[in-house]
């Protein structure tokens, strides 16, 4: 596992605000509300410093872009995208499944990424070209060429209140084809999951760039597929993302399609 300067300031980043995510775990936390059901915690806001204060340093110049900071744009060519905690439904309601998420695009392309699972003691990552890691062991999709013998993973949207209906349609066209159908409530895990071939597809919309482009690397370095719901490429910004192991992918387009 050869690390680059990138890479290692985004290690460092995301284990610090993992201690964090863990020290705070089942302590009582703030909670506020974004939106009926979109949370963030005093938790988020402090891993969000924590992780600024280590990038801003290593690399004055670099721009950001973070969920927890509505100010910040990518207006270099060097642009951080950050979850501070992916997963704050389950952090709130203690279940471990959370995660930061750390990626640097550069020109409009991912060139790194780290997604932390501190409670999970996973760090999964990539740098374009370098393949997946999982600490320090390689990851790779699953070789599964069936649906039957698949677990794909979705997840909903903050809004998903006005459109219950249509998500489980969509749902069902799937469950009808694979082993099972999972909604563990970190999509930035559940990238990792698919690039390490625990699952073989993840589909979700509405996803917001911090939840994806972290993820989608360590995802195409494992040698999986990642698209919108089109078979496009615009998924981190465009709304719409199918992860699959690749093999899958144009049968589950297939099911997310003819349901929309
Ligand atoms: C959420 C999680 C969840 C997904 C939501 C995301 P957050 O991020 O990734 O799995 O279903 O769409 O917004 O709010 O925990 O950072
Ligand atoms: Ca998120
Ligand atoms: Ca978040």
């Amino acid at each position: 596992m050869n690390v680059n300067k990138y890479t290692a300031v985004a290690l460092k980043a995301a284990c610090a605000a993992g201690e964090i995510i863990k020290n705070n775990f089942n302590s009582p936390v703030e909670i506020r509300f974004k939106g009926e059901i979109d949370p963030v915690t005093n938790v988020d806001i402090k891993a969000q410093e924590t992780i600024l204060k280590i990038l801003e340093v290593a690399f004055p110049g670099h721009s950001f872009l973070t969920e927890e900071d509505s100010s910040h744009r990518c207006s270099s060519d060097y642009c951080w995208i950050i979850d501070p905690m992916d997963g704050t439904v389950n952090f709130i309601h203690r279940i471990p499944y959370v995660c930061v998420s750390i990626a640097l695009m550069h020109k409009g392309k991912i060139i790194s990424g780290v997604v932390h699972a501190p409670m999970l003691c996973e760090t999964y990552s990539a740098q374009a070209g370098g393949g997946a890691w999982v600490n320090k062991k390689r990851i790779h999709v699953s070789p599964e060429r069936t649906l039957v013998r698949s677990l794909a993973i979705t997840g909903f949207p903050y809004s998903v209140h006005a459109s219950a209906k249509r998500h489980a349609g969509i749902m069902a066209g799937v469950l009808e084809k694979v082993q099972g159908v999972r909604r563990l409530g970190s999509a930035a895990i559940d990238l990792a999951y698919v690039a390490s071939g625990k699952a073989e597809a993840f589909w979700e919309e509405e996803l917001k760039p911090w939840d994806v482009a972290a993820g989608s690397l360590i995802l195409k370095e494992a040698g999986g597929k990642i698209t919108d719901f089109s078979g496009g490429k615009n998924f981190i910004f465009g709304g719409t993302m199918l992860a699959t192991n690749g093999i899958l992918h144009r049968s589950m387009l297939e099911l997310l399609g003819g349901n929309k």
